[in-house]
């Protein structure tokens, strides 16, 4: 895999959409793009993602990644590195920095990084796949759906440029062992060593329906394993979890 590049702009729309547009245009993928501010910054589920300067935006183009088959794993192998560049940066005594399937980053149970993939086939026939992250650091949403925090209520004052060293380092690493197909389990397992609300009761908020049982822990392929009893187990491939322990 060809090392990373990086270019760091000032106020953009979105950074995915930057990437995606970069795609379009020919790029060769392997490419960061950071910015200062974004005034259309996309969350997932169509939410606004507020982006004023002090927090981290940033996105990953890769072009024609691993086959399709290995996409499911993907998210867990981005919330694997995030959150190794996260806790790189925390004071020692903060609350652990810990993934919420599929791939949020909480810290105290609260949300503090957001992760929004996207994918498009490209006219010439390539794929382009975009890894949306942003960070709260400095700021955090005045409203949201859930509960919000940023790095500073932890102790942690840094930079986004400082940040996005680690976050470069990290991913680095997790995307290539994605992208080559080895070690795929080591990154599940890295997974569920920082996962939060495992073995606990929890309800997953399906397009159709809700459904309430045990987070039983995540197959190899990413999917969410819920125990409903009586020997039920059901695999999730997509849904909102919600804690029944804050
Ligand atoms: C979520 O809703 O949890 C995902 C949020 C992803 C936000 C990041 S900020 C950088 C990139 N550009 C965007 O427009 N969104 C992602």
């Amino acid at each position: 895999m060809e090392a990373f590049r990086h270019e760091a702009l000032q106020d953009v729309g979105s950074t995915n959409t930057e990437c995606l547009e970069r795609a379009r245009a020919g790029d060769p993928g392997n490419l960061w793009i950071t910015a200062t501010r974004q005034t259309s910054g996309r969350g997932r589920r169509g939410r606004v993602w507020t982006s004023e300067p002090g927090n981290l935006y940033a996105s990953l183009l890769l072009i024609n990644p691993a086959p399709m088959d290995r996409i499911a794993s993907l998210p867990l192998a981005v919330a694997v590195g995030l959150q190794a560049a996260v806790s790189a940066v925390m004071p020692r005594d903060a609350e652990p920095v810990e993934v919420k399937w599929p791939n949020d980053i909480l810290i105290g149970r609260k949300k503090t990084c957001g992760i929004l993939i996207e994918g498009e086939g490209l006219p010439d026939g390539r794929h382009a796949l975009v890894i949306g992250i942003g960070i709260n650091i400095r700021h955090k949403p005045e409203t949201a759906p859930y509960a919000v925090t940023r790095l500073e209520e932890h102790g942690c004052f840094i930079t986004a440029d400082e940040l996005f060293a680690h976050l470069f380092r990290e991913m680095a690493v997790v995307i290539k062992i994605w992208d080559e197909g080895r070690g795929i389990s080591d990154i599940t397992r890295r997974w569920l060593n920082v996962a939060c609300g495992v073995g606990e009761k929890i309800t997953v908020n399906l397009p159709d329906r809700s459904l309430t049982g045990r987070f039983d822990g995540i197959a190899a392929d990413g999917l969410l394993m819920l125990n409903l009893g009586g020997g039920q187990i059901v695999p999730i491939a997509a849904g909102d979890v919600f804690f029944e322990r804050t």
